[in-house]
C-alpha cells in the first residue's frame, strides 16, 4: 500500500529548491523509486498532486525514461548495456552468459527475488565496455570471470 507520510518530509526539501513546482517532477518521482523500490499508479497520483500536472503527463514521464520502473525488482538490477560501444566489445556473449547463470531472461526477476536483469541503452561508460550497472554501481569491462564475480559479490 502506498504511503507517501514517510517521505513528505523529503519531498518537501526537494520542492523547495524550485520556483516552480513541476520542476521538481523527476527528483519527486526519484524519490518515490528510492523509498518503494518502484512507482506504482497511486505514486504517479501523489507527484502529480504535489506538482500540480496532470496524472498522463506523470505517466508520460515515466514511461519514457528507461531508469523509472513501475514494478518491483530483485534486490540486485543488473542492467546490460546493449548499445552499439558494448555490443561491439562483447555485450551480447556476456548477456547470454548472465541468462544461462540465472536461468532468467532480460525483463525477468529470479524466483527469490535476488536478481533482476535487464537491456538498457548506453550508459555513458563506454569506455569500460562491455559493462552493466548492478545497483548503483558500474562494472566493466565484463566477461565471463567478470560475471562470476560480479555474482558471487551479490551472493
Ligand atoms: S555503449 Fe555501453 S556504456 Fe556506452
Amino acid at each position: 500500500m502506498f504511503d507517501s507520510k514517510q517521505f513528505e518530509k523529503d519531498a518537501a526539501e526537494i520542492m523547495a529548491r524550485y520556483d516552480q513546482k513541476k520542476a521538481a517532477t523527476l527528483p519527486l518521482l526519484h524519490l518515490v523509486q528510492e523509498k518503494i523500490g518502484y512507482i506504482p499508479p497511486e505514486g504517479e497520483q501523489w507527484v502529480s498532486e504535489k506538482v500540480g500536472v496532470a496524472i498522463v503527463h506523470i505517466r508520460e514521464v515515466v514511461s519514457f525514461y528507461t531508469m523509472f520502473r513501475t514494478k518491483a525488482i530483485g534486490k540486485h538490477h543488473i542492467q546490460v548495456c546493449t548499445n552499439l560501444p558494448c555490443v561491439l566489445r562483447g555485450a551480447e556473449q556476456v548477456m547470454a552468459y548472465l541468462k544461462e547463470r540465472l536461468g532468467i531472461d532480460a525483463g525477468q526477476t529470479t524466483p527469490d527475488g535476488k536478481f533482476t536483469l535487464s537491456s538498457v541503452e548506453c550508459l555513458c561508460a563506454c569506455e569500460i565496455a562491455p559493462m552493466c550497472q548492478v545497483n548503483d554501481r558500474y562494472i566493466g569491462p565484463l566477461d565471463r570471470a567478470a560475471v562470476d564475480k560480479l555474482l558471487q559479490d551479490c551472493v
